[in-house]
């Protein structure tokens, strides 16, 4: 298998959340396998519960690594590194994927790199094989993550704008919890929304008009919560439909607003999704129709990329190892995005 060492075999492993996902990428470009264990344990919760996650992680982890090696057809002696989300997430749950890259790294001697789960989320499209020109507005979207980032190159970012409270996926999921849809809801929602109208309910887009861009969902949660009051399940599906048609709307019109003025104002060459949310039809409809105005291409991942997945994790960490960004055996998991050194807003935003 000596050639295939030679084509750059990276081994990418994902556990910031509540998916244990490992994969392998071969030349900094494809995903020769990509294994996503989701854990169930949460949904009877209606959301991720931390400490549940990190044990399923531990009893998952083995298991998913194993079986993306052998869906790639290589062995661990194959693998030129290990790249592992070293954060944003859950710290328990970035623990035991630490730990394991880690170990896996010292016993197999190859390299170990620490990647961050925003920006990988902001390249996953490049695992459809697009390309994307600097400077580029990137938008995560996840349910953890609401940001929205101008990459002037790979590792050249600045953080311009997030969610002041919940993430948009947290935003669907939480309505989708009001509605009795289930855990996660985003996709469900999206689906009903494309059978009902639009603009059957009146519900705010907070801080369209704001000078910045950062966006809030909150407002549109207690407005939600206020039009469903006391209905149960079984809802009227003409109803249930056009509510969740004029909550899609709400977001993906505040969504698109700030993205659209942000990739305008920093003449920006494309924007580019990552994230669950980037899956959205809404929003993929929306942002396509703003950036042909802008006349720039909007670049979305296909929906296997968009959620959470070791792929990605895979891809960025192959770039980062063929510029020599090492991690050394003192890599240590971080929860937060602000300390992971990424976001340099006052630095960026005199345009
Ligand atoms: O990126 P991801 O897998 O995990 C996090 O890092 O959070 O994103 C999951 C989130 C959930 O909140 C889920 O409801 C949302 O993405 N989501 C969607 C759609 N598909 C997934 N939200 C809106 N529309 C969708 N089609
Ligand atoms: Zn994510």
């Amino acid at each position: 298998m000596s050639d295939v060492r030679q084509a750059g075999l990276v081994l990418g492993i994902e556990t910031s959340c509540d998916d244990t996902a490992a994969a392998v990428i071969q030349d900094g470009r494809a995903a020769l396998s990509s294994i996503i264990a989701s854990q169930v344990v949460h949904h009877e919760f209606g959301g991720v519960v931390p400490e549940l996650a990190s044990r399923a992680h531990l009893d998952l982890l083995g298991p998913t690594v194993d079986r993306a090696l052998a869906e790639a057809r290589v062995t661990l002696e194959d693998i030129d590194a290990i790249a592992v989300t070293r954060g944003p997430g859950l710290l328990g749950s970035l623990v035991v994927g630490v730990a394991y890259a880690k170990a896996l790294a010292i016993a197999a001697q190859r390299p170990l790199v620490g990647v961050n789960h925003i920006e990988a989320h902001i390249w996953a499209a490049a695992l459809d094989g697009a390309e994307m020109p600097a400077p580029f507005v990137g938008c995560a979207l996840s349910g953890g993550h609401t940001e929205f980032i101008v990459a002037k190159g790979f590792g050249e970012y600045a953080l311009w704008g997030a969610t002041r409270d919940d993430a948009a996926g947290e935003a669907y999921d939480k309505v989708a919890k009001l509605l009795g849809l289930g855990f996660p809801g985003g996709s469900v929602i999206d689906r009903l929304a494309a059978d009902g109208d639009p603009r059957a309910f009146d519900l705010p887009r907070a801080m369209v008009e704001s000078g910045d861009y950062d966006v809030s969902f909150s407002g549109l949660k207690t407005a939600m919560r206020q039009k469903i009051g006391a209905r149960t399940p079984p809802h009227d599906p003409v109803w249930l439909a056009n509510l969740c048609a004029s909550f899609q709307a709400a977001v993906v019109d505040t969504l698109v607003a700030k993205i659209a003025r942000l990739a305008a104002d920093t003449r920006a060459r494309a924007v580019v999704v990552g994230g669950g949310v980037a899956s959205n039809r809404g929003l993929r409809a929306g942002l396509t129709s703003a950036c042909e105005r802008l006349g720039i291409p909007a670049i979305f991942p296909s929906p296997k990329w968009c959620t959470d997945n070791a792929a990605m994790i895979g891809i960025v960490g192959s770039w980062m190892l063929s510029r020599g960004q090492l991690a050394g055996s003192d890599l240590e998991p971080v929860a937060n995005l602000e300390e992971m050194g990424f976001a340099l807003p006052a630095l960026e935003r005199a345009v």
